[in-house]
């Protein structure tokens, strides 16, 4: 009895027979997904930061460096240079950019947090910043994570300036406010792909419903959405792929890209009191980089799996430099691909591997 051969096997031959890509942004080039990564312009100095991020990503984000709290530190300026350091680095290597956030309710500025503005006059901000800062990239940032985080745990819009503390004239009327600074930012960028960003609702469950049932009101009634970002910030090696996959396959069916934006999976490390993380007294356990590395392959497998799914990115790329660390006292971390040392981890080999098998569906 002849066995036929599985396409992905002859795939996985073929690719590997030629030369075995060499990098991550050789292996997404030649699947034809993106494979991105969150920029500190001030890191971009450091040879090793710098040399890892043109050989290893076809695209960058800004991480802090297009937030109100960076841009607009007082009301009547701009300032676009840390982000346009971030630019000027990927247009040099021949990446692409993504834009992070225009609208959402952290770190606000202190003239904007206690400015006690009225409405009207948080509309006329609002729509005053996503026309400035859009205008400024058109061109440069091709998408746009146009607002972040903007429910709850259980799906629920959550209070904010921009929604109802006071809000910019919608309150208490649901999504109008999210439709609203849309149809601002593709008036600002009419070529944009603007995105849903959001947390804790990439798989199967509440949150997720609630923004799959906004997003398709949205492309119902022609809001100018292009995609959601998944964040998946995992707080350890555990991920239900199926619903993650399940989950993209219902959003890319309306018609939006998927793309995987924060993507990190922290494990515990030890307080603050035993030896810095990642230090020579501190023990690194294989088992965890090894469920570490599972993990990554998945989500990488679950995106390929989707012709809709057309960016994965990680949250930071060296251990080195991770928002973790500071922001869970010392207690979690080790969650990116490049150890401390720049060194590939074994998440690393698993997404080299998996993004190596180059299959994807048809379209
Ligand atoms: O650099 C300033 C320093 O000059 C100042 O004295 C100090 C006190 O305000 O703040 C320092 O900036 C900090 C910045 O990180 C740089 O370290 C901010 O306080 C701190 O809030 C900021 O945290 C960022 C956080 O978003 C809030 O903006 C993290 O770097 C960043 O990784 C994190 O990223 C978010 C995404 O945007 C959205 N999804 C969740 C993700 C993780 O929280």
């Amino acid at each position: 009895m002849k066995f036929p051969i599985c396409p992905r096997f002859l795939l996985l031959v073929s690719a590997l027979a030629v030369s075995p890509p060499q990098s991550l942004r050789q292996a997404a080039d030649s699947a034809g997904v993106l494979v991105g990564t969150a920029v500190r312009p001030s890191l971009l100095s450091e040879s090793a930061y710098a040399a890892t991020l043109a050989r290893e990503f076809n695209m960058v984000e800004p991480e802090d460096a297009l937030k109100w709290w960076v841009i607009r530190q007082n009301r009547d300026s701009f300032d676009f240079q840390p982000a346009d350091e971030i630019v000027r680095f990927a247009q040099a290597h021949k990446m692409k950019v993504r834009g992070h956030c225009l609208v959402w309710d952290h770190d606000h500025p202190d003239w904007l947090a206690h400015g006690h503005f009225t409405p009207p006059q948080l509309s006329q901000l609002l729509h005053e910043h996503i026309d400035r800062v859009m205008k400024h990239y058109a061109g440069q940032v091709f998408a746009w994570d146009v607002v972040n985080e903007a429910m709850d745990e259980h799906g629920k819009l959550r209070d904010s300036i921009w929604y109802n503390q006071p809000g910019i004239g919608f309150a208490g009327q649901g999504t109008t406010y999210l439709e609203q600074v849309f149809r601002w930012a593709h008036d600002a960028d009419p070529r944009a792909l603007l995105f849903f960003n959001e947390a804790e609702g990439e798989t199967l469950n509440r949150k997720s419903d609630a923004i799959y049932e906004m997003l398709k009101d949205f492309k119902h009634r022609g809001v100018p959405i292009h995609g959601v970002g998944l964040q998946l910030h995992l707080p350890g090696p555990e991920l239900d792929s199926a619903a993650l996959a399940a989950n993209i396959a219902r959003l890319t069916a309306l018609g939006l890209q998927v793309h995987i934006t924060e993507l990190d999976v922290s494990l515990p490390v030890s307080p603050p009191a035993s030896p810095p993380i990642g230090s020579a007294g501190h023990p690194v356990h294989d088992d965890d980089l090894l469920h570490q590395a599972q993990v990554y392959r998945a989500v990488v497998h679950a995106c390929l799996q989707n012709p809709g799914c057309t960016a994965i990115q990680t949250w930071g790329f060296t251990d080195k430099y991770s928002w973790i660390g500071s922001h869970s006292h010392g207690t979690r971390g080790r969650a990116l691909l490049f150890d401390q040392a720049y060194q590939p981890k074994p998440a690393y080999d698993a997404v080299l591997q998996e993004l190596s098998t180059g299959w994807r569906p048809a379209k």
